[in-house]
Order: structure tokens, then sequence, then C-alpha cells
């Protein structure tokens, strides 16, 4: 579905490369998470996917196909919710079929359909300003989830939200994706999150990135919370973890 192949990335204002010949495969289906410490350059690949970077060697196919022949192809889902605070909810969830199909009459219907879905029916005429966090975040993944694209790539999309938000919402997730049968990459910095959430986890292990190490969450779907209390989820949590560690003290 998604594939790096020596794939080279330096910021032009930086001295080192950020991504050195770094190759990953994604397959269909998947829910992927990519952890890592902040700064090290996870946004930075989502960016490269969506083809908002130019300035990399190497090629990234999607489907076979190389980015640069491709458009409209990435639902992405940036670190910021990014609503638009002027247009109520409805015209900001109806924002990429608007865009796509340019009728907008149309647009506003077919999203209202996914608000009414995603419990947010009622709230189609407020604006972004009074929602809570919560319900920002799932007008954000309506929104993405608008661009009829086969894969999603979210950026911490809870990491603003608090604690037991958060857990609601991870559950709301793998909900949706199980029914729309996406392919999530999610940026997390959120060990838990990831396990609870992916098939698969890609750790950042060095600076520049040069290759993700792979770890397959021993886990069936759907997902329960209590099967993060298994010991070989635990011992797979404390890997992490101290990985992790290792790379902020770098
Ligand atoms: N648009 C940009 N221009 C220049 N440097 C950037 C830009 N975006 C990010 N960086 C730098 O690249 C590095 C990686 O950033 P980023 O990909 O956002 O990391 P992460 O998402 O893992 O926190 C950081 O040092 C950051 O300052
Ligand atoms: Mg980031």
């Amino acid at each position: 579905m998604l594939k790096f192949c020596n794939v080279n990335f330096k910021y032009e204002n930086d001295a080192a490369p950020l991504i050195e010949n770094l190759s990953f495969k994604v397959h269909r289906g998947d829910f992927i998470s990519i952890i890592g410490p902040s700064g090290c350059g996870k946004s930075t690949i989502f960016r490269l996917i969506c083809g908002l970077e130019h300035g990399y060697s190497g090629n990234i196919f999607i489907n076979d196909n190389d980015i640069n022949n491709l458009k409209g192809y990435i639902g992405y889902m940036p670190q910021k919710d990014l609503l638009i605070p002027w247009r109520n909810i409805l015209e900001n969830a109806s924002l990429p079929l608007e865009i796509r199909e340019n009728n907008p009459k149309q647009a506003k219907k077919e999203a209202e359909k996914f608000l009414e879905t995603f419990g947010l029916g009622s709230y189609k005429y407020k604006y972004p300003k009074d929602l809570s966090g919560g319900m920002k975040q799932r007008v954000s993944f309506i929104r993405t989830l608008l661009t009829g694209s086969e894969i999603m790539l979210l950026d911490e999309p809870f990491s603003a939200l608090d604690a037991i938000t958060k857990l609601s919402m991870q559950e709301w997730l793998l909900t949706q994706w199980s029914s729309f049968k996406k392919t999530i990459l999610f940026i997390t910095h959120d060990v838990e999150e990831a396990l609870f959430l992916s098939s698969k986890i890609l750790v950042v292990s060095q600076k520049p990135i040069t290759q993700l190490k792979e770890v397959v969450v021993p886990l069936s779907y759907p997902r329960d919370r209590h099967m993060l209390s298994r010991p070989e989820i635990l011992d797979i949590k404390e890997k992490l973890i101290n990985e992790l560690k290792q790379r902020v003290e770098l």
C-alpha cells in the first residue's frame, strides 16, 4: 500500500539530514503507529508522504504509484485540528468534498450523514470554539475520512485531550477503523496508546532516521483494555519505554 524506498531528506537550513536511506512498507488495512521522541522527524515522514516536502531523494509509492504522479491520495490529519474558525461544523466537515466535487450543497448533505453517524448531528451549526476537544477531533477525523483516501495519516490526534476523553477516542477510532477498512498511520509518543491501537509499531530508533524498528503487537481485534495487562504486552511496553528513554538521552 505504502512504500518508502531509500528515501533521503534534509530541511534546507539544516546541516544534517533528518532521514537517510529509509525504506519501509505498510500493508493495506494495517493500523500502524509510529513512536519516537519529539523532534525526531515523525511529522516530517507524514509531510513527505503527503507531498508537502519536495527536496527528497528516493521514492515513495502508494499502491505501486510514485506519489509524484498522484493527486489527492491522502487523508492527513495534522497535529493541530486546524478546523476553520469561521466555518460551522458542517461546513468544516464538508470541505474536502466541496473541493473535490465543487458542489457545496451535495457535499453538505453527505457530511451531514457522517456527523449524524458520529453523534455530532445536533452540533452541525455550531462553531469550532463551541465544541470540546474530543468533539473537535471527531470533526477533524470526519473531514479526513471524507477526503475518500484509502490511507489516513493521523498525527498525534489525541495528545491534547484529557486522559479519559483520550481513552474513549481511542476506542471510537478502532470502531471507525474496522467499519471503514482504511489503512491508518498514527503518530504518538504514548506507548500504551500505540499498543492498544496498532497491529504494528514502528519505532524511530536513531537520528537521522535510517530505519524504523518494527514491533508486532500480539493482540487480536476487537481490542479490550484488559489485554494491555497481559505479561507479554507489559514486557513489550517496558522494552519500548526503555528504548525511547535512551533516545531522549542522546
Ligand atoms: N518546516 C520545517 N522547516 C525546517 N525544519 C523543520 C520543519 N519542520 C520540522 N523541522 C525540524 O525537523 C525536526 C523534526 O521535526 P518533526 O518532523 O516535526 O518531528 P516530530 O514530529 O518527531 O516531533 C525538528 O528538529 C524540527 O525543528
Ligand atoms: Mg510531530
